[in-house]
């Protein structure tokens, strides 16, 4: 692999993939699932969830990439020796990118119009009574649901194109800024609400409140907020210079992203309590209720707008994995130079993208077909479970002891070592044969 395509420094590297991790299920998914399940004992589970499965898991994609050095459809086929059964994990390492990334971006789109119409003061006539059908009038709007698609598109085309040259550069500024609107953010409304309530909130453990479902969505959101079990992970390991730690990394990719998602419950937290909303309203408050509580703060004009960007810097840096995975593909297959590859992968993933634009009330037919909701049901409960399964079997029981020990830096004969084996081995994929289980019982 040549010198452009590798990271410059261990530091870009875990920028990036917490960029990667870091994403609308921090800001979105995380505080509304674990409010639902009744806060504490959730996030116990949760974190449970993280370390015996997400970090090695994690850990598995990268071994894998950077050992295979490859696109992540290739470096499954290389390693496994080209072996029928490992097709269906190379083909979901092609297929979950490009599905996440089709609706992915129609929602990182909403963000950019609730920054601009946040920042030039044409949200602040919202009341509680009138931010649903506002929100329901802007995703209806199908000329603004495919302009802001194609922006985003587009955005991490500019930065795809440029290989892993151009993501470093587009990290090291949305990552500083990501850095310092959420501090900024988090001081904010902690000043205003104190932090008291949703830290019982969180820590406190009352088990009676969690549900067989409840511990089956922590295990699911589990990997879908590390990025891994569609080979994101994979990609971006495979431009890691051999000489750096993965633990480490690994590491750092972990505690960072769950800190994020923790800051986003004290920001969100407090406007949720205040409002004393109903449960079935939490999965659209983030572009509901609270873009009018927001504008209760100090500021409140500008303190909405920096949190929509926010959100954008969070969603544009997961969206470049994703094409980052789809283009590295085509390029390799169709032996295309990077420009053609990143503009023949940004047309068809946009293309398809259309039909989740329009199925929110721009279309009748993708609306009655549920294309956003379906796609996102498939992904989450299915494919990146899946996916996720598939690699942990691969990394714990077809990669050589050699190859794993050598990858992660350490001993056969270390504790470390062992327990890693261990879980990758047989815990991690026991967990998951649970919730393909369950998914199917209900
Ligand atoms: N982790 C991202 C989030 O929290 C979503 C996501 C899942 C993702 N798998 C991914 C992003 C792969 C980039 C690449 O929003």
């Amino acid at each position: 692999m040549d010198q452009k395509k590798t990271w410059s420094s261990s530091l870009l590297f875990i920028m990036a993939c917490v960029g990667s991790a870091v994403g609308l299920g921090n800001l979105w998914k995380f505080p509304y699932i674990a409010y639902e399940n009744g806060g504490g004992a959730f996030v116990l589970v949760y974190l449970l969830c993280i370390v015996v499965m997400g970090l090695p898991i994690l850990l598995a994609e990268l071994i894998i990439g950077r050992e295979a050095r490859s696109n992540a459809f290739e470096a499954v086929s290389k390693l496994s020796g080209g072996k029928h059964f490992w097709k269906l994990l190379s083909f979901l390492c092609l297929f979950s990118p490009f599905i996440l990334l089709s609706f992915y971006s129609v929602i990182a789109g909403w963000s950019l119009d609730y920054f601009y119409n946040a920042i030039t003061g044409n949200l602040t006539h919202l009341t509680f009574e009138t931010t649903g059908p506002h929100f329901g009038a802007f995703v209806s709007n199908p000329t603004k649901q495919i302009s802001y698609h194609t922006i985003i598109m587009l955005l991490t085309a500019g930065v795809i194109m440029k290989g892993v040259k151009g993501i470093e550069k587009a990290i090291e500024v949305l990552m500083p800024f990501f850095g310092i609107i959420i501090l900024t953010l988090s001081v904010i409304t902690l000043s205003k609400y104190g932090a008291g309530k949703t830290l019982n909130f969180l820590f406190e453990f009352d088990f009676s409140k969690l549900t067989t479902k409840g511990i089956l969505e922590a295990l699911g959101h589990a990997f879908f907020t590390l990025s891994i079990g569609l080979g994101a992970m994979i990609i971006y390991g495979a431009y890691f210079p051999k000489e750096h730690s993965i633990i480490r990394a690994g590491i750092w990719i972990t505690v960072l992203d769950t800190l994020v998602a923790f800051c986003a419950c004290i920001m969100i937290y407090p406007i949720i309590f205040g409002t004393g909303m109903e449960v079935k309203e939490s999965a659209s408050i983030l572009f509901t209720t609270l873009s009018v509580e927001l504008h209760h703060l100090p500021g409140g004009q500008y303190v909405c707008a920096l949190f929509y960007l926010l959100v954008a810097f969070a969603a544009l840096s997961s969206t470049l994995s994703l094409l980052e995975l789809v283009t590295s593909y085509v390029e390799d297959r169709f032996k295309l130079s990077r420009l053609k590859g990143t503009m023949l992968s940004t047309f068809i993933i946009w293309l398809f993208g259309i039909c989740s634009a329009l199925s929110n009330g721009g279309n009748e037919f993708f609306t009655s077909l549920k294309v956003m909701d379906r796609l996102d049901y498939i992904l989450s409960n299915w494919s990146l479970p899946i996916g996720a399964f598939l690699i942990s079997l691969f990394c714990g029981w077809v990669l050589s002891e050699e190859i794993k020990s050598r990858e992660l830096g350490l001993k056969r004969d270390d504790p470390r070592y062992i327990i890693f084996n261990f879980l990758i081995r047989y815990a991690a994929p026991a967990l998951m044969m649970v919730i393909f289980v369950s998914q199917l019982v209900n």
